[in-house]
């Protein structure tokens, strides 16, 4: 059941994702959906949309175009008690008309204010029960700050256990970002060294060149603390820092996750830099500036890219300092993660001078796009004099392997088998929430920064990067 069946969002991931789901066998009971939204659509034009969205997506085969005749059907979102009745019984006539066993996910595609009355809804008509398994699927923004966080998840917890709710953070569906944890705890020679002994800084980069876009009436209220930090970047600063769980499985993960959130000392507004794009160019193209965006005040101080220190307080990461830096109309799309070791404490490499030209070691594990990873090491090049010459080793996904899941793929088909590692769990939210929401309060300059550009020129030294700056890989 799809409410906000006509949405952006429905339409763009949802029903192609859970199309391909079906197809490729990540759905592999009947499952039939419901598309709940307000308008005057019925069965037939529901079809038709659904058709568009999956052929958008590139499925327009005779399959794709029979799933929705045969799997998909339309009802309008219930407006009264009479109303939710009637939707309750569609429910059940569905599943007695096709022998279903009564499991029922509920994906509230819809904006965050309509998220408690649904949620009142569905407790009302006693769907939030049922023969088999009922869960609750809610899209981030999982409220704006703590408080309407702990509101949130009150409402959801008055009808859904928390085994029930399924809290999508999209970055947690990539395939490289779940491949943190492989990364880390499959290759000892990686996780061995995963720590203040032998590492110097840990650089999380997410660059967008893409603007605001039409997305202005969200984005003015919303910034980039609360689009990007809260919820992305803090998944993938736990995966990069979290202990090995005790066992691979959703609780012991999310323990884990929220320990390093609460292991992160209070993260001090000298040490963050906020800035919002200006007019520029981006690979040979005009790019307006934030505030000429349709929808954008003229003198908005909405920030569109941030970069901070932040340090975690533990055994394994006492002094490493972590840096997050993330921004819309930078220079070109990338995530990376940059590890940089401690450099060889003394130079004993005869004839290489008394600079001792020495890089640290540094692994760039690129989640998207090019994704793969990087180590760089220090090489004798070959011939004398002795010199010293920095070479990488690098694995690039696409090389490997043909087809990367879309990360909404991956999520859907582990909401119908009920698998919630890669959801966020309500602990793990409030605790993102009370260490980042202090900064939307914290009064700091928003610098400018010309589109196409890392982000305003305080940043390095507001943050004590020094020379070399940040770790970056073409
Ligand atoms: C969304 C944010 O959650 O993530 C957007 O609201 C951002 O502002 C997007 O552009 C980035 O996602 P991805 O998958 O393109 O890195």
């Amino acid at each position: 059941m799809i409410f906000g069946a006509t949405g952006d969002l429905a339409r763009r991931k949802l029903l192609p994702s859970l199309y391909r789901a079906v197809s490729e066998g990540g759905i592999r009971d009947r499952a039939y959906v419901l598309g709940i939204a307000p308008g005057n659509l019925d069965d037939d034009s529901f079809r038709l949309m659904s058709r568009e969205a999956l052929a958008g997506a590139g499925h327009t085969g005779t399959d794709a175009a029979r799933w929705c005749d045969e799997r998909v059907l339309f009802e309008k979102v219930p407006r009264d008690a009479e109303s939710l009745t009637d939707l309750a019984r569609r429910i059940e006539s569905i599943e007695a008309d096709n022998d279903l066993p009564g499991n029922r996910a509920f994906y509230l595609a819809l904006p965050p204010p309509a998220v408690p009355a649904v949620v009142e809804f569905l407790g009302a008509a006693h769907l939030n029960r049922s023969a088999g398994w009922t869960r609750l699927v809610v899209e981030k923004p999982f409220g704006r700050d703590l408080d309407s966080a702990r509101s949130l998840n009150d409402s959801l917890h008055k009808y859904f256990d928390e085994g029930q709710i399924f809290r999508i953070d999209h970055y947690l569906g990539k395939e490289t970002v779940q491949n943190l944890l492989t990364f880390r705890f499959a290759n000892p020679l990686f996780e061995s060294t995963w720590n203040r002994d032998r590492l110097a800084s840990i650089e999380i980069t997410v660059a967008e060149s893409i603007g605001v876009g039409t997305r202005a009436g969200y984005y003015e209220t919303s910034g980039v603390i609360r689009d990007m930090i809260q919820n992305h970047m803090a998944q993938l600063l736990t995966l990069v820092s979290m202990e090995a769980p005790s066992r691979f499985t959703a609780d012991a993960i999310r323990n884990e996750k929220v320990q390093v959130l609460e292991s992160v000392k209070p993260i001090s507004p000298a040490d963050v830099v906020l800035g919002q794009y200006t007019a520029g160019t981006i690979s040979g193209r005009d790019a307006a500036g934030y505030r000429e965006e349709p929808g954008v005040a003229t003198d908005s101080a909405t920030p569109t890219y941030v970069a901070m220190k932040v340090a975690i307080e533990s055994w394994r990461w006492q002094g490493v300092p972590i840096f997050l830096r993330t921004g819309k109309r930078l220079p070109r799309r990338t995530t990376q993660i940059a590890v940089t070791y401690r450099p060889a404490p003394v130079c004993i490499l005869h004839g290489v001078g008394d600079d001792c030209p020495i890089n640290p070691n540094v692994i760039v594990l690129t989640l998207q796009p090019d994704e793969g990873f990087s180590v760089r090491f220090e090489l004798k090049a070959p011939g004398e004099p002795v010199t010293v010459t920095s070479e990488e080793l690098s694995f690039d996904y696409h090389s490997e392997f043909s087809d990367i899941p879309d990360a909404y793929q991956t999520l859907i088909a582990d909401i119908m088998v009920g698998d919630q590692t890669l959801f966020v769990r309500g602990d793990e939210v409030e605790a993102s929430w009370r260490l980042f929401a202090p900064l939307l309060d914290a009064e700091l300059e928003v610098h400018s920064y010309a589109a196409g550009t890392w982000g305003p020129a305080a940043t390095e030294d507001r943050l004590g990067l020094g020379a070399g700056d940040w770790t970056m890989r073409d």
